[in-house]
Formats: C-alpha cells, sequence, structure tokens
C-alpha cells in the first residue's frame, strides 16, 4: 500500500496509509482529515481538496491537467507545486509522496 505523508494546516505531519489507485484526495478523506472538504466528491469543479506537493516530489506527481489548472487559478493561495489532489491517482511510484493541505479559500 503506498504510504502519504500528510501536513495539515497547523503543520502537523501525519503518514498514512492508502490504497493503490486512490486519489490522493481519497487517502486523506478515508484517514479522517475533516480540512479537506473535497465537497464535489472527486469530478474535478471545487478545487476544495488543494494541496501543495513537496517539491522534490512535483515531477513524480506530475502537471495539472487543463481543467484543473483553471481550477487552480481560482485559488487565492495557488503556489508553484499546488494540484487538486482528487487529480492524483496513487500509484507505486508515489509511495512517500508528501503533501500539505493548503489554506482554505
Ligand atoms: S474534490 Fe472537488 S476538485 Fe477535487
Amino acid at each position: 500500500m503506498p504510504k502519504l505523508i500528510v501536513v495539515d494546516r497547523s503543520g502537523h505531519e501525519t503518514a498514512i496509509e492508502a490504497r493503490e489507485g486512490a486519489t490522493v484526495m481519497e487517502a486523506i478523506r478515508d484517514n479522517g482529515f475533516d480540512e479537506l472538504l473535497a465537497l464535489c466528491g472527486g469530478c474535478c469543479s471545487c478545487a476544495t481538496c488543494h494541496v501543495f506537493v513537496a517539491e522534490d516530489w512535483a515531477d513524480a506527481a506530475g502537471a495539472p491537467g487543463e481543467d484543473e489548472n483553471d481550477l487552480l487559478d481560482s485559488s487565492d493561495h495557488r503556489g508553484a507545486h499546488s494540484r487538486l489532489s482528487c487529480q492524483i491517482a496513487l500509484t507505486p511510484a508515489l509511495n512517500g509522496l508528501r503533501v500539505t493541505i493548503a489554506p482554505e479559500d
């Protein structure tokens, strides 16, 4: 099972395990983080699942798709490695991925 390091809005770091094939959003939500609202359930239309991917994981996580990019532009907190966590599928290559939950817009 892929492991994921999640940093919450208070800076607290937690290692969680995720089901392979799950998205980062599902893994975070299923592990009880209520800061990540994920209001649209993962269909790339709400941007409430915004995370910052750690710099050294940015290449592995990849770039946002076109719709995702447009949604991220609506965030006041967009950073260089912003992603919508519902759009990152957890593959073995992302084992150990580190993400920080972005501030609420
Ligand atoms: S959960 Fe809505 S965009 Fe990711």
